[in-house]
């Protein structure tokens, strides 16, 4: 009988650990999946949603700019998904594409030997694995982004760390990520512990904080604000927000990583950006990656 009742109980504390194991990211698929919802009814008819979710558009605009019957996977390209016009010039200036000797560059880097006979072949043995970062470290209970990952490989080798926005890290990570694409990845960010757990929500925390005297937060603009128009951009939904960096941007004249991105975002809300190997920077990119799973990896690309 005894030995009857600590079976079963074994039996229910195994059960309990399984249960929880799968649990981690229950609150985070929830999450991705009612952005994802929101974003499909945002945008199924603008025009005919204007009192809903674009009280301020003409109606001019909506009948005539907004693409309709928007699906997942169209949030791939960012604010073109649903601009005509501006998919019409993206899709001209990607017929010559400005990044394409940025990934050979960056295939010439990864292959470079650093002082010590080794290479980023050695951290990244297959280049094509871009979609499963950011990553939590379980050792080191920290969040590791595809940018801190090359800094520390370099770290790691001796050798002397990178500018974190643009240069030899945006070319290295053009050719990992365009291998990515080219291997038709999709993006797969676990959530497979408690302190994974922490982190995304840390991370989304920062995404939904108000900042400013304006007090806006990166979802006033990405989530409410998704496909309203500011200057002459319609802004890009949360839904497929990073799947394409890094970006060459017209504005920049060259190619630049998402915390360049995220930076120029934060800077405009009069902020500080935290540093982009900080676990806030970590956590915050953690957390967007996490709602574009399973959304195609697909970059490089162009933006305006
Ligand atoms: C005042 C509005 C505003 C706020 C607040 C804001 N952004 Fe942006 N963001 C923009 C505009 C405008 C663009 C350029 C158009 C676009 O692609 O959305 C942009 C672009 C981006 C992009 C590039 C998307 C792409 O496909 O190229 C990312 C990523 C991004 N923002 C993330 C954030 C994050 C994270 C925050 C909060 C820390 C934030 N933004 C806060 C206005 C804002």
């Amino acid at each position: 009988m005894l030995s009857k009742i600590v079976k079963s109980t074994a039996f229910l504390a195994l059960t309990v650990c399984a249960l929880n194991a799968a649990d981690f990211n229950a609150k985070a698929e929830k999450d991705r999946i009612e952005a994802v919802k929101y974003f499909e009814a945002k945008f199924a008819d603008p025009e005919k949603n204007k009192d809903k979710f674009f009280p301020y558009a003409t109606d001019d605009e909506l009948k005539n700019d907004y693409e309709k019957n928007l699906k997942h996977d169209d949030f791939n390209i960012g604010t073109y998904a649903y601009s005509k016009d501006a998919k019409s010039q993206y899709e001209a200036i990607k017929e010559m594409p400005p990044y394409e000797s940025d990934i050979e560059t960056g295939e010439a880097l990864y292959n470079k030997k650093f002082a010590n006979g080794k290479s980023f072949a050695t951290c990244f043995p297959d280049p094509a694995v871009t979609n499963m970062y950011p990553y939590f470290d379980e050792k080191k209970k920290d969040v590791v982004t595809l940018t801190s990952a090359v800094n520390d490989c370099l770290r790691d080798n001796g050798e002397k760390e990178w500018d974190t926005k643009k240069g030899d890290i945006a070319n290295l990570q053009a050719y990992l990520v365009n291998a990515t694409t080219e291997a038709g990845k999709k993006f797969d960010i676990k959530i497979q512990s408690e302190a994974a757990k922490k982190a995304y929500e840390a991370g989304k925390e920062y995404y939904y904080t108000q900042r400013g005297y304006l007090k806006m937060s990166c979802a006033t603009c990405h989530i409410q604000g998704a496909g309203q128009r500011v200057r002459n951009e319609k802004l890009s939904p949360l839904v497929g927000q990073i799947t394409q960096f890094p970006v060459y941007r017209l504005k920049w004249e060259s190619l630049g990583t998402i915390e360049r991105r995220l930076s120029g975002c934060i800077v405009d809300q009069g902020q500080v950006a935290p540093k982009d190997e900080s676990t806030q920077m970590k956590e915050l990119i953690y957390f967007i990656a996490y709602i574009s799973n399973g959304m195609a990896i697909d970059g490089p690309d162009i933006r305006k």
